[in-house]
């Protein structure tokens, strides 16, 4: 039986950061469970490696981009090695192997006559490198919310519109291709609406995989990168893929274009691709661009790599965006791991020591006790959560069973038992720790896709003999302890942390990391640098209507996570719709009542279908968020800058 799942290749103009890390280790679980299972599982991640930003981060690090790549995918690997992931594949879009796999799937699609040459001019993000359909150049892109350039450029072009109704069908046929549901339902109703062919070729670019004939064309990032998937196991009967694990902003990409090149080529399509949500940071999403990360290695310094395994699988919603602090990852750590599990752990085996020996006693009677029936039905709630990656929901019940166990202990005192030298207590005695212990042992079965190095540890504690690592879950089964077992060496399985001492620890090695991975990337972000400005008369200038507004309403844009719609007050007789892409530095609360620059006489647009008569006055930092122009005195609606 075999199991192939991929993370996405992630962009090497940023250095590792909790985001990436989320996922793999996600990854890492799914991996070890399936492992369990009995599954061959194989799991591929790697690196994305082509494309403007690339070759701009490069030339700002003064490297070339071959050598820039090499750098961030080698700290990548290091990332996950350090962190005891385990990947089996990783592959580079740089990789040679990987670009005759680029090639094949191309000439697949051509020759199916579902590639054809044609015009494009337009805005483009080069940024996210993204064409936008309904905009003009200086408009915000609806994904970051920086300007967009105009491009003009001769593509190939891939026949996406011709595949509507067969993704549609798949979507139908085959539910579960996209999950969770809400994703699912996201990825129909975009269809619905109709699908523009997809320009797959750049000329404007230099660092990427040339397409078979067409001298100055390199294939679109994403053409190029989705193939990863494929190229990261060609050669061996592993295609195709069961689960592709991504973040929700690239699910358009795998849900719809990948099975759309993979069915215009007659390849097999994936089984699954599951979107999880985005880890927050004081309720924005955590990444590179907005400044706000936070890097594993510090947390795994201070807590260990378990201790963030299981903060993110239990205090996160699997597929729901979620938020992270310091304060609530130690709080988890030490209310959950230190004085739950741990201390269930220490306390147990230490009675077990003190009592018997450190022999594993009798475990007469025990299958039939409320506690073994609880803890199969846990069992079996818990690896049917996994399997459908309701990580927290299977923990929670995992914990309610460790509960139980707590209760039991308090309620059947073995240390008055053990005082007590009358048969019938020396039986319960004996039930009672073998009860605990089984639990523990069972526990240690189903964490250890999770805390795969606590759970060894307890493994070891117990005395097991064989290894936790080709433990399968079948082993869950009630009562394989085996009574006369010596318990192993006892230790620590989750030191209690001092909540102020860590966190202040974690944050000065979070520096110590950021300034380690600028010096990596060359000090400067991957954003686009700013052309110098042409000059131009003063009469130009005048041109440009400036005016300050109050704002009256302010709502977000309905499916673009950058964009807020305003009606402004310029002192006109109307107010005006303006639409600007300030939605990441500003709740729509913030600016009902402030006062704003407009430029006012610009030509009205719509902007993802809204109306927008004016455009919003703002600095925009690069690699930073904007922030609105505004005045210290105070100003009337209407007047003009001059
Ligand atoms: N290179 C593309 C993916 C190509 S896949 C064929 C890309 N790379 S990325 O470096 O930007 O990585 C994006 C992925 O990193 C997300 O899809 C998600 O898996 C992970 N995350 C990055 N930041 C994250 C959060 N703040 N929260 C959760 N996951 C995050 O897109």
């Amino acid at each position: 039986m075999k199991y192939y799942l991929t993370t996405p290749i992630y962009y090497v103009n940023a250095a590792p950061h909790i985001g990436h890390t989320y996922t793999t280790i996600a990854a890492d679980v799914i991996r070890r469970f399936k492992r369990m299972q009995g599954y061959e599982a194989v799991l591929t991640t790697g690196t994305d490696e082509h494309g403007q930003k690339v070759e701009r981060a490069a030339r700002a690090a003064g490297k070339t981009p071959q050598e820039f790549t090499d750098l961030i995918s080698a700290e990548f690997r290091k990332q996950w090695q350090t962190l005891g992931l385990g990947i089996d594949r990783f592959m580079r879009t740089s990789d040679p192997r990987h670009h005759a796999v680029v090639r094949m799937l191309f000439e697949r699609c051509l020759k199916n006559g579902y590639i054809y040459k044609g015009a494009y001019t337009g805005p483009y993000c080069v940024y996210d490198e993204l064409y936008v359909g309904d905009a003009q150049a200086g408009d915000p892109c609806p994904d970051c919310g920086r300007p967009m350039e105009t491009v003009t450029e001769e593509n190939l072009f891939f026949r996406l519109s011709a595949f509507q109704e067969r993704l549609l069908e798949l979507y139908e046929q085959q539910p579960g291709f996209i999950q969770p549901e809400v994703r699912r339902n996201e990825v129909i109703s975009f269809v619905k609406q109709g699908l523009s062919d997809l320009s797959i070729s750049r000329t404007t670019i230099k660092w990427g995989i040339p397409v078979p004939g067409e001298d100055r064309h390199v294939f679109y990032v994403w053409f190029d990168a989705l193939t990863t998937y494929m190229s990261a196991v060609a050669g061996e009967d592993r295609w195709p893929a069961d689960l592709h694990l991504i973040g929700k902003e690239i699910l358009r990409f795998h849900a719809i274009y990948w099975p759309a090149f993979l069915m215009a080529a007659g390849l097999p399509l994936p089984r699954q691709v599951f979107a999880h949500g985005w880890l927050l940071f004081e309720q924005d999403k955590m990444s590179k661009s907005r400044g706000n990360i936070v890097r594993a290695e510090p947390i795994r310094r201070v807590m260990g790599i378990d201790g963030l395994r299981y903060f993110l699988l239990r205090e996160i919603v699997f597929g729901q965006d979620g938020g992270f602090s310091y304060d609530a990852l130690v709080g988890r750590y030490n209310s959950d791991l230190a004085n739950g599990l741990g201390n269930l752990v220490s306390r147990t085996l230490k009675m077990i020591q003190d009592y018997r020996a450190g022999v594993a006693p009798s475990s007469a009677g025990t299958g039939e006790s409320e506690i073994a029936s609880l803890a199969r039905e846990t069992v079996e709630a818990v690896i049917a959560a996994f399997e459908n990656f309701e990580f927290s929901r299977g923990l929670e019940a995992l914990w309610a069973l460790l509960s139980a166990v707590d209760k039991l202990i308090v309620e059947r005192a073995p240390w008055v038992l053990v005082k007590k030298p009358d048969g019938e207590s020396r039986a319960q005695l004996d039930a009672t720790l073998y009860t605990a212990a089984e639990v523990l042992r069972i526990a240690a079965l189903l964490l250890a896709p999770i805390l795969p190095e606590s759970a060894a540890r307890i493994w070891q504690q117990l005395g097991m003999k064989h290894s936790l690592d080709s433990a399968q879950l079948e082993e869950c089964r009630w009562g394989q302890l085996a009574p006369g077992q010596m318990i192993g060496a006892l230790g620590p399985v989750f030191p209690r942390l001092e909540a102020a001492k860590a966190i202040a620890e974690m944050r000065a090695l979070e520096v110590e990391e950021t300034a380690r991975q600028a010096a990596l990337l060359g000090g400067r972000p991957a954003a686009p640098q700013p052309q110098p400005a042409e000059k131009i008369s003063i009469e130009d200038f005048a041109k440009v209507e400036m005016r300050v507004g109050v704002v009256l309403t302010a709502a977000r844009v309905k499916g673009a996570d950058k964009l807020l719609h305003m009606t402004v007050d310029l002192g006109e007789r109307e107010p005006r719709s303006i639409v600007a892409g300030i939605a990441e530095a500003y709740a729509p609360g913030q600016l009902v009542g402030r006062k704003v620059v407009i430029a006012a006489n610009l030509q009205p647009r719509k902007v993802r279908g809204v109306l927008s008569d004016g455009m919003v006055v703002a600095a925009s930092p690069e690699g930073g968020k904007p922030v609105l122009v505004g005045f210290l005195e105070d100003v009337p609606v209407g007047a003009r800058l001059t």
